[in-house]
């Protein structure tokens, strides 16, 4: 197995190794390793099964269960814009509107009490141009603020809202009143420490909404700012996905985004989602 690292603070591309086959305990352990030291890794041409991108998320720890709860299998979520006959769906469709939402820098699941390990995310069907997904090292993003900033922010909470990220783009339409129930706003707080490696983060992105006993506006903004202003380079790498690609990264200390792409093209993307570590989640599948 070849790690090679990124033109950025994170990421490293990774080859010689077939994610398709069960991992021997020491090659995991590997892999383990240089995802906790990058945060994101690249294995570009796996072409991986849903059976065998399910077998590999599952060595990371439990799945976590979509918003809706309900229908299709358990742990795989397509992010497509191909509707159910095989059309590219119009830019104003809600499939489309929806997926719009992912071009804004986020950590996935944020807005639940506790937010996604890992996520996992393959391709199928790539445009043409564009449709890259870019990660941004949050750790790197806090190092880097100065020494009052960092003080400043020390004990402060965010509040992430499903409604707040999600109502713009069609987020309200998709889910029921039962479904939307399950997703209160949350509480983070902005500095985060990683519980595997101890460094700390900023932990921001599209559904942070405001900073609690702050001014919502202003804090607003200052979150905002945050998130533009730590996802710039060196910190930041963009992926060109070619069909089979896979790529991994560390939901608790990196903030991603898609690119646009042509609309009348098909993009088909697979994906799987390590539910947060902690005993009591409600959002870990059995
Ligand atoms: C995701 C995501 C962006 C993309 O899968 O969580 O935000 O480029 N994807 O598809
Ligand atoms: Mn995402």
């Amino acid at each position: 197995m070849e790690i090679a690292r990124l033109d950025a603070t994170l990421g490293a591309e990774i080859r010689g190794v077939d994610l398709s086959r069960p991992l021997d305990d020491d090659v995991f352990a590997a892999i383990e390793r240089a995802w906790l030291e990058h945060a994101v890794l690249v294995f570009p041409d796996q072409r991986l099964s849903d059976d065998a991108h399910l077998a590999f998320t599952r060595r990371f720890g439990r799945l976590e269960q979509g918003i809706r709860r309900r229908g299709g299998r358990v742990g795989i979520s397509r992010l497509s814009n191909v509707d159910a006959e095989g059309q590219v769906a119009p830019r104003t469709s809600l499939q489309a509107r929806f997926l719009d939402g992912n071009t804004y820098w986020h950590s996935d699941s944020s807005y639940k009490r506790i937010g996604a390990k890992a996520s996992i995310l393959a391709a199928r069907v790539t445009p043409s141009e564009g449709g890259e997904t870019e990660f941004a090292d949050m750790r790197a993003a806090y190092d880097a603020l100065d020494a009052d900033m960092q003080a400043w922010l020390a004990d402060k909470v965010a509040v992430h809202s499903y409604e707040f990220s999600h109502a713009p783009f069609g987020g309200l339409e998709i889910l029921n009143a039962e479904e939307l129930g399950h997703l209160p706003p949350v509480e983070h707080a902005v500095v985060k420490v990683h519980p595997e490696t101890g460094r700390r983060n900023l932990f921001v992105g599209r559904h942070a909404s405001h900073i609690l006993g702050e001014d919502p506006a202003e804090s607003r903004a200052l979150l905002a700012r945050l998130t533009e202003e730590g996802a710039q380079p060196p910190r930041v790498f963009a992926h060109r996905w070619r069909p089979g690609d896979l790529v991994l990264w560390d939901n608790r200390c990196v903030l991603h985004r898609g690119r646009p792409w042509p609309a009348d093209q098909p993009r088909v993307m697979i994906r799987t989602t390590v539910a947060g570590d902690a005993l009591d989640n409600e959002w870990a599948a059995a």
